[in-house]
């Protein structure tokens, strides 16, 4: 034990000492998950006010180590007082009635949370509405518990900034190892999933941002179709590919949630277009522990499971690909995406034009629509920046992405270009999944590889689900991906994974 131990052994103290006090008969707090906390409250075992109150617990005694939450609610014990009162006068609200949710702090929340991108510039703003997101999450009942951290700006600010670290909470942990990358950008609902800190978080992608940080932190992670939530409220940086999702401990857990952010919203016009794809009746029916049977996956062996011989990792992946064929799933093994070398190469460098002119855009749609800021645009956060270097650590992680992005003009020729080219290699999964008539592709999910290039550029849906430890006790997960609109079949698919495979553990808080 070295730098964190002693922090480590007096917060594990903590935590045993708190746990003993929060027995509530019938119920276990830890893991948690929304239905049995459903029943315990429909049993009368449970309030919501004790919910609450554990998972603050939870958060105070962990959150000096992982800095995973950026702000509490100072209203959460309220919110839950009048979910209790609601239930006890016979209502019984909607399906998260009474269940606390943090929100990645690039979520817009009406009322005393700041909504800030874990940036120092935007500190004090006031937004004149809740993001579209979270108006779901109170008309079902939520508690919002508070607000989860992340790579600041979505990790869109510099490329040299850690994974998980902004000004306003420092560098979030791994708590399955803290010294480990949490990855992110959305580190801190990741992590407080992991650890208990919440019963539920959101999450926002634009590119890996909710698939890297579910796998690294042993949590289940869905990337939804773009338009699927609805994104006004949320700090942007592409309405091309800016998507929110649900990160939870099991997938029945985000799926619940998922049913609840999707749909129209007037504030965010790729919601009509997206709507088609809602299946009537809901997401939880394909919440099947038979999901696997029959259904064609598509191994990206090559480009995403190639491991050392005799790693943990190679092993594990080939026990999961026997219990799926025992499932009744056909894999299709060695398959490549055709144009896989274009997506990275040039791929690459035409989602950076292209993000680089819709942030600047984007983000100033963003500002203008604040009440009250104290920055309206890009430069005006870049000069911010300079004028507080020291506490935005701007001479160690710079500022490069916003720098280039600033001296964009709009999308010209070149932006038009790009996206143009995006759409065309966009259609190399497609081509893929036609051919081959796929359900589902399969990638591993680690700190090095992820398939959300592939995903993020058309649009796609993917959900990260946990597949096993690493030898030094990181997680990893496995992505299944698919076309747009294709949630029903890869909720059946890593429903039924999980359910054969149960990897997930809670957090080890390994300190080497
Ligand atoms: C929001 O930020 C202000 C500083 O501008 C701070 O005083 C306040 O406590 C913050 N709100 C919460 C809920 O932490
Ligand atoms: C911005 O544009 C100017 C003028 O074309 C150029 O000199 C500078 O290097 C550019 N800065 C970045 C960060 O791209």
């Amino acid at each position: 034990m070295r730098s964190f131990g002693s922090a480590l052994l007096s917060s594990l103290f903590l935590l045993l000492m708190a746990s003993t006090s929060f027995k509530c008969e019938g119920f276990e707090f830890r893991e948690a998950t929304i239905e049995s906390i459903r029943q315990a409250f429909d049993a009368g075992e449970l309030t919501s006010r004790q919910l609450v109150e554990y998972y603050l617990e939870q958060i105070r005694l962990l959150n000096p180590l992982l800095r995973a939450v950026i702000e509490v609610s100072p209203d959460a014990l309220q919110q839950a007082d009048y979910a209790d009162r609601e239930r006890r006068s016979g209502r019984r609200g909607g399906v998260l009635h009474g269940v606390p949710v943090l929100l990645k702090d690039n979520i817009a929340t009406r009322g005393p949370l700041n909504t800030t991108a874990g940036s120092l510039a935007l500190l004090g703003s006031v937004v004149s509405r809740d993001a579209g997101v979270a108006q779901r999450l109170r008309r079902a009942g939520a508690v919002i518990l508070g607000k989860a951290s992340l790579s600041e700006w979505a990790h869109f600010r510099s490329f040299s900034a850690p994974s998980g670290w902004c000004a306003r909470s420092g560098q979030g942990r791994n708590p399955y190892r803290l010294s480990a990358d949490p990855c992110g950008s959305s580190s801190g609902s990741a992590i407080a999933a992991a650890a208990n800190m919440a019963a539920v978080t959101l999450g926002m992608e634009t590119d890996g941002s909710i698939i890297c940080p579910s796998s690294a932190n042993s949590v289940v992670g869905i990337k939804p179709t773009v338009g699927l939530t609805s994104r006004a409220g949320v700090i942007p940086i592409s309405p091309r590919q800016d998507t929110v999702g649900p990160i939870c401990r099991t997938v029945s857990d985000a799926v619940e949630v998922l049913e609840v952010i999707v749909g129209y919203d007037l504030r965010d016009r790729a919601t009509l277009e997206a709507i088609k794809y809602i299946p009537k009746g809901g997401y939880k029916q394909f919440l099947k522990v038979e999901g696997l049977k029959g259904k064609r996956l598509g191994i990206l062996r090559k480009a995403f499971f190639n491991f050392p011989t005799g790693s943990v990792e190679a092993q594990v992946f080939e026990e999961h690909f026997r219990t799926m064929r025992k499932r009744g799933a056909i894999l299709l093994d060695n398959l490549e995406i055709p144009n896989f070398n274009e997506i990275n190469s040039i791929g690459g460098i035409a989602e950076e034009i292209a993000l680089e002119a819709e942030f600047k855009l984007s983000l100033k749609s963003y500002l203008s629509e604040l009440t009250y800021s104290p920055v309206r645009s890009l430069a005006d956060v870049i000069a911010f920046n300079d004028r507080h270097k020291v506490e935005e650590k701007v001479d160690e992680y710079g500022q490069d992405v916003f720098l280039s992005a600033e001296n964009t003009t709009g999308i010209g020729p070149g932006e038009t270009k790009a996206i143009h080219l995006l759409k065309e290699l966009s259609k190399g999964l497609e081509r893929l999944m036609m051919e081959k008539t796929l359900d589902a592709i399969v990638a591993a999910a680690t700190l090095d590889t992820s398939v959300s290039n592939v995903l993020a550029i058309g649009g796609y849906p993917g959900i990260t689900v946990p597949a096993g430890y690493g030898k030094s006790g990181v997680p990893f997960g496995v992505s299944f991906g698919g076309l747009r609109g294709s949630e029903p079949k890869l909720i059946e698919i890593s429903y039924a994974f999980e359910q054969a495979t149960l990897v997930r553990k809670p957090p080890s808080y390994l300190s080497e």
